[in-house]
């Protein structure tokens, strides 16, 4: 039997397991779900060593742990594929607007609806199922294949950047492989060859040291949820271009011919307006959606808290405001740098009646990978066999920093082979997968990987 047939014929399989994998509420940044975390990472390696590989544990981070696996059987004349994803979750919140519960995965027509479903269990979990399609036909993948699953990935990598620099050589591959982006639908497979990087911050801004009555002290006390909004209101124009001096010099600029390639990829605005849920689009003039949502960095406040916030009205001048700040950034701008110029810019203009506080909470760099090498052709390849049509080649805007990281610690390049959906509602409530794609997800695999061992990556 070839693996595509063995694929093929066991769907109802694959998807019961998956089901299993989703049921674990593997929320990385909440601390009361540490032990999830564990279950998720132990389930994980279990699951490696029944789809074949050879080897596959749990490591401890002073975070939380990586799981890694080998299966080193195809010969040190084939390639070997370095497989990432991660297994961490974002939270379910807000609760109340899932339609199922975030942890009891539920089959919605076509989609398996469960937190993490798309990203990036589902995802990670096509890998396995390729390899336990060569497992259970020819006996051995094509290539060599290792694997390095972390639980830290929605939280900023904190233990999984250092040690993939410290583990280089447990890690060095010809490629890298990783599943956490989209295609454009099922009849638009696309390849992902650019991402953009983050920084986060925290803002904190202290002005009475309790809080006080609005009425006696109103007018002459600057309130901090006020200054806090006005700082914000400078950071960036009423059209989306960022003010913070030096914020732009390091972005790399479009190309005339990126910027004509990306305007081939199809774009439906009504769609789009409509599956945002929004009644019009916004940002920097001069650029396309399709640009400003990949292309161009942008600055989101993405929570503001302070002062009274229950039912009802409360005449208070509180003592302290607070904002989480991201930014989402472009090749070749260093989110460390970038924080310190945020940073700065606040303390500037934050008016001395306050204290003004900038915390660095994590960042990652953005990248763009090679569209010509001959893993990115057999990738192509592999897309246009399965989906019956040729991908076209996009960017996307959310932060895999980890593919910037491959680069600068192993030298190598990664491929995005991603099957998630533009409509997957990632990090949002009803996360879904569509489960012909996760199938078509394990067939394109099984293409690739045979690709690569055909052309000696
Ligand atoms: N799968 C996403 C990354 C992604 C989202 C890629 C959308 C392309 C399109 C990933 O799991 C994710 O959410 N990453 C975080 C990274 C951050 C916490 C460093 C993100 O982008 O917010
Ligand atoms: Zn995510």
């Amino acid at each position: 039997m070839h693996p595509l047939t063995y694929a093929q014929t066991h769907h109802d399989k694959f998807l019961e397991e998956l089901k299993t994998f989703l049921r674990i509420p593997s929320i990385s940044t909440q601390a009361e779900h540490k032990a999830d975390i564990e279950r998720a990472a132990t389930w994980l390696r279990d699951a490696l060593l029944d789809a074949g590989f050879l080897k596959a544990e749990v490591l401890p981070t002073t975070g939380h742990p990586i799981v890694y696996a080998e299966w080193l059987a195809a010969g040190s004349a084939a390639p070997t594929v370095l497989i990432y994803g991660h297994y961490d979750v974002q939270p379910p919140d807000p609760l109340e607007l899932w339609h199922t519960p975030p942890f009891e995965p539920t089959v919605v027509g076509d989609n398996l609806v469960a937190r993490g479903a798309s990203d990036d269990k589902g995802q990670v979990f096509v890998h396995l199922k390729a390899a336990e399609a060569f497992k259970a036909t020819t006996g051995a993948p094509p290539v060599n294949l290792k694997c390095i699953f972390e639980g830290e990935e929605e939280i900023g990598s904190p233990s999984f950047n250092p040690f993939v620099f410290a583990h280089a050589d447990l890690l060095a591959a010809d490629v890298a492989l990783i599943s956490d982006t989209h295609i454009l639908g099922m009849d638009k497979p696309s390849i992902v060859y650019a991402l953009r990087g983050l920084a986060y911050l925290e803002v904190k801004v202290t002005g009475p040291d309790h809080d006080l009555h609005s009425g006696i002290y109103g007018g002459a006390v600057l309130n901090p949820i006020n200054a806090l909004c006005r700082m914000i209101a400078q950071l960036q124009d009423a059209d989306g271009r960022i003010t913070i001096p030096g914020f732009y010099d390091k972005v790399r600029a479009l190309a005339p011919d990126e910027r004509a390639e990306l305007a081939k990829v199809p774009f439906d605005h009504a769609a789009w307006l409509k599956e945002a849920g929004v009644k019009a689009d916004w940002g920097e003039p001069g650029y396309t959606v399709i640009e400003r949502t990949s292309a161009r960095p942008t600055l989101d406040v993405n929570g503001i808290w302070g002062g009274y916030t229950q039912p009802g009205a409360k005449t208070v001048l509180p003592g302290e405001a607070y904002a989480k700040i991201s930014m989402r950034l472009v090749p070749d701008q260093d989110p460390k740098e970038i924080t310190r110029l945020v940073r700065e810019y606040l303390l500037r203009i934050a008016p001395p009646a306050v204290t003004v506080e900038v915390r660095d909470l994590h960042g990652g760099d953005g990248a763009i990978v090679r569209r010509d090498s001959p893993a990115m052709r057999s990738a192509f390849r592999a897309y246009a066999a399965t989906f019956g049509v040729e991908p076209i080649f996009m960017r996307e805007g959310g932060s895999i920093p980890v593919v910037a990281t491959f680069q600068k610690a192993l030298g190598i390049e990664t491929i995005l082979m991603g099957f998630g959906l533009p409509d997957d509602r990632l990090h949002s409530p009803n996360e879904k997968f569509h489960i012909p794609i996760f199938y078509k997800g394990i067939e394109t695999v099984i293409r690739f990987w045979e690709g690569l061992r055909d052309a000696g990556v």
